[in-house]
């Protein structure tokens, strides 16, 4: 049995991580759950965002599935994602996008993953505000250790996975500095890994035209943290939308896997989320835990559910509810 650290969220988060809870059980899948919330609805009830139980909890399991958490805004809060990828080194941010039959996307055939790193860069948290003159600087924090980490799991991942080709999106061109931190990085990292026979870089603006031109030609990518967070949401656009694509936050002793969606507080409370997303992120962390046999069974009941549009959620184009599509996986499980 898995001791799993679940964090149901805000917004459409409960009603996302009911609807996993309920297929995990209805499959017998190995994992006891500790629940223990963070975000808007932490604060309301104890008066943190980030409650140190959760802390705990996470200290002792060691493994996380969390629903998106609301961080509120102009009200002086660190966001609640940063500070646990932070505090916990969770570098690598995983998320793959692939097309899958019966959901209607602009393409076929793509099977990408992209590694993103998640704790440097634009979002390592070092703003300074100059009131008198009124300059915002953002600065932009890139490690040698940082690239080096995040370059050589894109790698491994790669090798491990028998796929064959690696990408690097950069800005080197005109970020000289960090751009050329991630090139040595990634150049060390496939002479490391000769298995993957295919390398090669990409300028961040290309790479954009590249992936809604012809996705098809990517494997694994691997980019910084404002680039990784803005290519992933172009990705999951390719394949489906934000309702149905998984994402994992891991680092080299924890890991918490998580929608790449928000709360989506326009839909919140109406039954009408997507649980896609959560539940293939919580496939992720069944692999993780040594369950792919688990993992592989509720695969096959979510794709068989996905190829009937009537059994799917409204994103998808169906009719069906949070919990009815729930139930046809259910379904397909017994
Ligand atoms: P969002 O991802 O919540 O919503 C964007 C659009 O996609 C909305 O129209 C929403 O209804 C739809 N959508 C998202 N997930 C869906 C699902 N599972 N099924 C069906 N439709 C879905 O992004 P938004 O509106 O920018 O952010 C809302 C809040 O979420 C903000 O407070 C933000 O900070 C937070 N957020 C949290 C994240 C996390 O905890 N990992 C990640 C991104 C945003
Ligand atoms: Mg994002």
């Amino acid at each position: 049995m898995h001791l799993v650290t679940l964090i149901p969220g805000d917004g459409i988060g409960p009603e996302i991580t009911r609807a996993v809870v309920d297929i995990f059980t209805a499959a017998q899948v190995p994992v006891q759950w500790e629940t223990h919330n963070a975000g808007e609805t932490a604060l309301a009830e104890s008066g943190q965002l980030l409650p140190q139980t959760l802390f705990d909890s996470l200290e002792k399991t060691r493994v996380g599935l969390k629903g998106p958490v609301t961080t509120p805004v102009g009200k002086g809060f660190r966001s609640v994602n940063i500070t646990l990828r932070q505090k916990y080194d969770l570098y690598q941010n995983v998320r793959p996008a692939k097309t899958t039959p019966g959901v209607e996307t602009p393409f076929k055939g793509i099977d990408l993953v992209l590694f993103r790193e998640n704790t440097e860069g634009l979002y390592a948290g070092l703003e300074l505000w100059d009131e008198r003159l009124g300059i915002a600087d953002s600065i932009s924090r890139n490690t040698v250790v940082g690239c080096r980490k995040i370059c050589r799991a894109a790698f491994a991942y790669a090798a491990k996975h028998g796929r064959k080709h690696v990408t690097l999106a950069h800005k080197g061109n005109i970020l000289k500095q960090a751009g050329k931190l991630m090139i040595d990085a990634c150049r060390e990292a496939s002479a490391e890994f000769p298995e993957v026979t295919f390398y090669d870089d990409r300028i961040i603006d290309n790479m954009c035209m590249q992936l809604v031109n012809k996705p098809q030609q990517f494997d694994v990518i691997v980019t910084t943290n404002l680039f990784g967070d803005i290519l992933s949401d172009l990705c999951a656009g390719l394949v489906g939308g934000l309702g149905v694509v998984s994402g994992a936050n891991i680092g080299d002793d924890l890991a918490i896997f998580e929608a790449v969606h928000g709360s989506a507080p326009d839909i919140a409370g109406q039954g009408k989320a997507n649980p896609t997303a959560l539940l293939r992120s919580a496939l992720m962390m069944l692999e993780h835990l040594g369950e792919k046999s688990y993992a592989e069974r509720i695969e096959q009941a979510l794709n068989e559910t996905l190829l009937n549009k009537d059994q799917c959620t409204g994103d998808l184009g169906g009719k069906a509810s949070t919990t009815e599509f729930a139930q046809y996986i259910i379904d397909k499980l017994k």
